[in-house]
């Protein structure tokens, strides 16, 4: 059984292999070819974070492969009153063929995958956003052609979106380069990865060092779902650590930005820069669903 926890897990093939997929699904989108592969699935979502873009992208997503998603908020399950998890997922795995979950601990979505026996796709974790990294690499390789040996480089906060670019992109042979401040740096299991790659990963405190050469540079938030109580302080911490016009004249002609959404504009990225590559960013927001389609025909298909 194939599960989605965490971009670790996964081979370079097997992400690439999605990444074909996400392309021809996205093809059968867009021609308006119907692609039932999952007729008569249904996947659970729960959801103990708000969202936007997954919510909707899983939910449509389900539809157009011809099964069913249903909405799970923790503040109406059980789990969200302590029903232990070990329980949650031996009762929904009687129920549904899937489970998507988006919350704080990665240990709980660990322990979905341990005690259930469906298949477990992480839409989120403090530790992760494997399906967003999915849906990027499909973006960056549709406008650029390739990702090996490609310039990605990320500005902000070591979150979960670091975490999970740093594994994606070096696994499928870019070059990363990420700026943060030292306090902030990525999780130390994602650090003792990069030592697989020699020469290929770079991290430094200061974003114009980072920025030089990129072909494709990244941010996100400076504080993430959770991280609510930090804002004035991370404010200060992350004061510099901006993609803005500057940062974008040492970087290669032809740089694309993405930013996983939500923006704050003024904050990790200027307006004028968001603007001037919304058309970027918003395919990036488009891929989430053909990415995760495909994720989730390779984890719940026959
Ligand atoms: N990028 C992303 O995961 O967006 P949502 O929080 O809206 O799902
Ligand atoms: N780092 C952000 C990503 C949101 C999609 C968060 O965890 O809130």
């Amino acid at each position: 059984m194939k599960h989605l926890l965490k971009l670790l897990d996964w081979s370079a093939e097997e992400i690439t292999g999605v990444l074909d997929l996400a392309d021809s699904l996205k093809a059968d989108n867009k021609a308006g070819r119907p692609h039932p592969l999952l007729q008569g699935k249904t996947l659970g979502m729960i959801f103990e974070k708000s969202s936007t873009r997954t919510r909707v992208s899983f939910e449509t997503g389900m539809y157009q492969l011809g099964g069913h998603a249903l909405f799970l908020s923790s503040r109406d399950l059980q789990i969200g009153r302590g029903e232990p998890v070990q329980d949650t997922a031996r009762v929904l795995s009687r129920y549904l063929d899937g489970i998507m979950i988006r919350t704080f601990a990665q240990q709980e979505v660990e322990d979905l995958a341990r005690y259930g026996s469906i298949p477990i796709v992480n839409g989120l974790t403090d530790f992760c956003h494997p399906c967003q990294v999915l849906a990027d690499l499909q973006t960056v390789r549709e406008h650029k052609g390739h990702i090996a040996g490609l310039n990605m480089c990320y500005i902000g906060d070591g979150n979960n979106m670091a975490n999970s670019l740093i594994v994606g992109f070096l696994k499928l042979g870019a070059h990363v380069s990420i700026a943060c401040p030292e306090a902030y740096q990525p999780d130390a299991q994602v650090l003792a990865f990069t030592e697989q790659y020699p020469g290929m990963f770079r991290m430094t405190d200061k974003p114009m060092e980072a920025a030089e050469g990129a072909d494709v540079i990244f941010t996100d938030v400076w504080a993430s779902m959770g991280q609510e109580g930090e804002k004035a302080i991370r404010e200060q911490a992350f004061r510099g650590y901006q993609v803005n016009a500057a940062l974008l004249k040492v970087a290669h002609e032809g740089c694309m930005v993405q930013h996983c959404l939500p923006a704050h504009r003024g904050e990790e990225i200027t307006d004028e820069v968001f603007e001037a590559h919304a058309d970027e960013i918003f395919d990036e927001a488009e891929n989430r669903l053909h990415a995760q389609k495909a994720v989730l025909v390779k984890c719940m298909g026959n």
